[in-house]
């Protein structure tokens, strides 16, 4: 699939505000500092789509963009920003939750690891409530350019045998790079594949 348009919708903290077109959304979520935006960024093609920064906590709010008329990603801002005021973490805890708990347009969540680095319990916890709640996603491995492939790959193996203490099947994943562009040509096609999938039901 081509993305040949994406339009800067709406920003909310309500999800009641968000678009009502009843169009399939992919929205992505995790930490602060991630690679969310960036990566919004590189799948469209627009560098200045969404906004990114290299200090942590730059997306607050849920940012409906518009691809191809058709479907909609969704940047959400990050979860488990130490920095933040106690009031900005319920916050943001807030505006999160009410999203993946009413939206009802959201088709995958797109759960956005750091390639880098070991298991952290903040995502392990993440991704068990996300099974609790019977809620769809995907993993993306994200920044893969700042290492080697087989350290990634390696990575990517020790991660999986964590999830594997807990969850019976494995969701599909993706490794990407925002700077390299790798990634971008798996991840739209999984998203075609379930545009398609809609459409026929
Ligand atoms: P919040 O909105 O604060 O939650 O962060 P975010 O997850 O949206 O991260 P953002 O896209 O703003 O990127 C954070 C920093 O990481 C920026 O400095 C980006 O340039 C950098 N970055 C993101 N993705 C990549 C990547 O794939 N490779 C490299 N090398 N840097 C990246
Ligand atoms: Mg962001």
């Amino acid at each position: 699939m081509k993305i040949t348009s994406a339009e800067f919708v709406i920003s909310n903290t309500d999800v009641n505000k968000c678009p009502n077109t009843g169009l399939p959304e992919y929205a992505f979520i995790g930490r602060s500092n991630v690679g969310k935006s960036s990566l919004i960024n590189m799948l469209t093609g627009n560098k200045k789509l969404a906004m990114t920064s290299s200090t942590p906590g730059k997306t607050l709010l849920i940012n409906h963009f518009l691809i191809n008329k058709q479907w909609y990603l969704v940047d959400l801002p990050g979860y488990g920003y130490a920095n933040r005021s106690k009031k900005g973490v319920a916050n943001i805890q807030r505006v999160i939750g009410s999203y993946l708990e009413k939206r009802m347009e959201m088709t995958c969540l797109f759960v956005l690891i750091d390639s880098r680095l070991e298991p952290q319990k903040i995502d392990m916890d993440f991704l068990n409530w996300l099974g609790e709640n019977q809620l769809p996603f995907a993993i993306v491995f994200t920044k893969a350019d700042k290492q080697s492939k087989s350290r990634t790959e390696s990575n990517i193996k020790v991660y999986f045998e964590k999830l594997k203490e807990q969850w019976e099947e494995l969701p599909p994943y993706f490794v990407t790079s925002s700077l390299s562009g790798a990634g971008k040509d798996d991840m739209l096609s999984y998203i075609d594949s379930i545009n398609t999938s809609l459409k026929k039901n």
